[in-house]
């Protein structure tokens, strides 16, 4: 049986991470190096200092493109230059609270900078596969629907201009794949939907793992906001395989063109309170949390993902539970303290990962 994320299909293949310097687009370079794949990448610097791309030396064996996704011209010469077969299109403005502060900067990169990748890619035939990654706060989260599972057929939506950025994302891609990719012979493109990605490497600002590890390396309380909101967490390689695992299945059924969503299992949807316990937990040191009054800004309550399609159809399902992510989390930012090679402990968890295990 072919394993999910099939090495076979990956090696020497061509592949453009747009976003690979960001946190997921670090651990998806790395895991695409290591699938012996030709990995180009294409971001306007490094989002986060530290950061899993400089500590990872995940730039030493990449080809990049220093550039903003909102200048189209750049775009074009980045896609053209590296002639991609698969695009995988992550680069985005991914936080609620600066999109309050930026709501036109937070469009004109996640909803224009999605109109120029496609554009490039109209315009370069090698590319075969595009996966679009937006989020699972791409949906209309009305808070008077029942409290259900999104599946990929519910109406797009967003109440603050992040969230519904991802869901003008999502239409620009249902847009171009019925306009100008129709053609057998042309470029499959679909989307992926996860939310509330968790790993090592990350250093994303209003995170909540980031937030308790800045506080554990530093020996100090961490503050948590919204204790009772429940979230779907997941590993970030749980959805990357499901990129992954997507893209190759586009080469071969156009017919899997569309929207997927990649959530983790429904009971490992829970409150931010029990994540900072568990973590304490596990990282010792007496590592605490405290509530953080706020104000903060408005974030949908209840969202949790209906990822059938994505197992019935792909065969994917998340490898990684919540406590074997924790435990990869907290081990990684442990290997961090103690001065380890984290491109080496990177790769570690993903091999652990792509073959169905977390190494006692
Ligand atoms: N991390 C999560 O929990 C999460 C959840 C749902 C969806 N997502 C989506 O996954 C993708 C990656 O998120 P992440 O957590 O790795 O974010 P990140 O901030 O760590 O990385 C973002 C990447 O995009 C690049 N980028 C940002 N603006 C750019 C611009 N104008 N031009 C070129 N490059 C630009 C950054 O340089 C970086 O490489 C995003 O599309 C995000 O919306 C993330």
């Amino acid at each position: 049986m072919r394993p999910l994320v099939d090495p076979e299909f990956w090696r020497g293949r061509a592949v453009l991470v747009t976003g690979h310097t960001g946190f997921k687009g670090a651990w998806l370079t790395l895991w695409l190096q290591q699938l012996g794949a030709q990995v180009a990448g294409l971001a306007d610097g490094v989002p986060t200092a530290p950061s899993l791309y400089e500590l990872a030396q995940v730039g030493d064996t990449v080809q990049e493109f220093r550039a903003d996704v909102r200048d189209r011209v750049a775009v074009h010469d980045a896609v053209a230059t590296s002639a991609p077969e698969v695009v995988v299109h992550m680069a985005a403005q991914p936080f609620v609270r600066r999109s309050f502060a930026d709501p036109h900067g937070t469009y004109e990169t996640n909803v224009m900078g999605t109109v120029n990748v496609l554009e490039a890619v109209r315009a370069t035939p090698s590319v075969r596969a595009v996966v679009v990654v937006t989020s699972d706060k791409c949906y209309d989260n009305d808070p008077s629907r029942p409290p259900r599972p999104f599946v990929e057929g519910d109406p797009m939506g967003g109440h603050d201009p992040y969230s519904n950025s991802k869901g003008c994302a999502e239409l620009v891609a249902d847009a171009y794949r019925r306009s100008f990719f129709a053609a057998d012979d042309g470029a499959r493109i679909a989307s992926a939907r996860a939310g509330n990605v968790i790993g090592g490497g990350d250093w994303g600002e209003d995170r909540l793992i980031p937030d308790f590890m800045r506080g554990a390396l530093a020996g100090e309380p961490i503050a948590v906001r919204n204790p009772e909101a429940v979230r779907p967490w997941q590993h970030v390689l749980n959805p990357l395989s499901g990129y992954l695992r997507l893209a190759q299945a586009l080469h071969e059924e156009p017919e899997l063109q569309g929207g997927w969503n990649f959530g983790p299992a429904l009971d490992d949807a829970r409150p931010v309170r029990w994540i900072a316990d568990r973590v304490s937990e596990l990282w010792g040191d007496e590592l605490r949390w405290e509530l953080d009054p706020g104000p903060h800004p408005h974030e949908a309550h209840y969202l949790a993902l209906d990822s059938s399609k994505a197992r019935e159809q792909l065969g994917w399902q998340p490898s990684w539970g919540l406590d074997e992510a924790l435990t990869s989390i907290v081990r990684w930012y442990r290997a961090l303290r103690d001065g380890a090679d984290m491109r080496e402990v990177t790769l570690g968890q993903i091999r652990d990962f792509a073959a169905g295990r977390l190494a006692a």
